[in-house]
């Protein structure tokens, strides 16, 4: 069974799975209309209902955030209701959710590009002093999950869409090029990951169990890329000590230590950068990824890490730079038009889209 997280991004093949036709789809190979989680307990006409009350069927979800989201109550219930860019992608979502038992919130049902999960009662994380073990646990056991690796051609595609899409020179591809040749020499062992292990996305059901509500962020991925983005954000939004806990039990869980090869964690955190580099390269256009800060900010920590010269940093730097203000300068006449119709129209202007 082959599971395309994100098209642009490679195909996850779990170690083992077999190749006959996934259930859930039709003999063409599309998604059936709809499909029922395992003892979810929910009829179609409910899994319908529920997805109607959410009004996000077949509706795309904003391009910014992948997926849109909706809190619905159907017979005393609470759910939460998830669109995806398509029916294809939320059913190998809710394929690979099938698979990781009860570490997420339960996956109920599917109905086109829209997912069904139970809403979680619960305690919220904050005060909680297991959260940073129960997090390392919890990203010990998505480890358990092996699939198939990426390999050099794998990184090659990443390699020709950052180049065609413009997201760097084609000096500093060639650069990226050999680090990844580099970083693959020694053997890499590829899992399930999760790229967003911040608090907010964990509830405690009955103050006992760590539950994820958030799957959106279930990726695989090399061995530990899920501390990259809690190692990136240590002194912002994550404590140095709850960094450390969620290190040490994963690292004990996992038994790899790997982790403390500076140069193998410097793999992670590249990987971790060229991962949304691509996904938004491939999605969006090059105006929208030079405005997005946060690609400028993975942009200077590929640059750094695979160490390309202060010449072709600054050119990198200069030629965004230079894109960036001229996009924020040919706005400008559009905002005093708009500044202008809302003074003579006594505060109500155009609405900006
Ligand atoms: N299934 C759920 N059960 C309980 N609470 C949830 C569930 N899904 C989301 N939440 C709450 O809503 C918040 C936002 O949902 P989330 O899926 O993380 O969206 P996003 O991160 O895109 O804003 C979460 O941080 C959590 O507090
Ligand atoms: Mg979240």
């Amino acid at each position: 069974m082959t599971f395309s997280v994100r098209d642009e991004i490679g195909r996850i093949r779990f170690r083992g799975a077999d190749e006959t036709a996934e259930s859930g789809t039709s003999p063409a190979g599309a998604p059936v209309h709809c499909e029922l989680g395992p003892g979810s307990g929910l009829s179609h006409a409910d899994i319908e209902q529920i997805v109607a009350l959410a009004g996000l069927a077949g509706r795309l979800p904003d391009p910014a955030r992948q997926s849109a989201m909706a809190f619905v109550e159907h017979s005393g219930r609470k759910y939460k209701v998830l669109a995806y860019a398509s029916a294809a992608a939320a059913h190998q979502r809710f394929t690979l959710l099938g698979r990781t038992g009860d570490l997420f919130a339960a996956c109920l049902g599917r109905v086109e590009n829209c997912l069904v999960h139970e809403f979680v009662e619960g305690s919220g994380e904050v005060g909680n002093s297991r959260l940073g073990d129960d997090i390392g646990s919890f990203l010990a056991d998505l480890a358990g999950f092996a699939v198939e690796p990426m390999h050099e051609p794998d990184f090659e595609a990443w390699s020709r869409t950052l180049a065609e899409k413009g997201i760097f020179l084609r000096r500093t591809i060639g650069t990226l090029r050999r680090y990844i040749a580099a970083s693959l020499v020694k053997p890499v062992r590829w899992d399930l990951e999760y790229l967003d292990a911040v608090p907010k996305n964990f509830v405690y059901a009955g103050k006992r169990r760590l539950i994820c509500v958030d799957s959106k962020h279930l990726y695989p991925g090399p061995q530990g890329v899920s501390l990259a983005k809690l190692y990136s954000n240590i002194g912002e939004y994550c404590r140095r000590e709850d960094y450390m806990a969620i290190r040490n039990v994963y690292q004990n869980r996992v038994r790899d230590n790997r982790l403390d090869d500076p140069a193998y964690f410097e793999f992670l955190l590249l990987f971790y950068s060229l991962f949304f580099l691509v996904a938004n390269a491939g999605q969006f256009s090059w105006k929208m990824n030079v405005e997005n800060g946060m690609n400028r900010i993975r942009r200077r920590t590929v640059l750094g890490i695979i160490g390309t010269s202060r010449s072709i940093r600054l050119l990198e730097g200069l030629w965004w730079s230079a894109a960036f203000d001229w996009f924020w300068v040919s706005k400008l006449p559009r905002r005093a038009l708009r500044y202008a119709l809302r003074r003579a129209g006594g505060g109500k202007g155009i609405k900006k889209r």
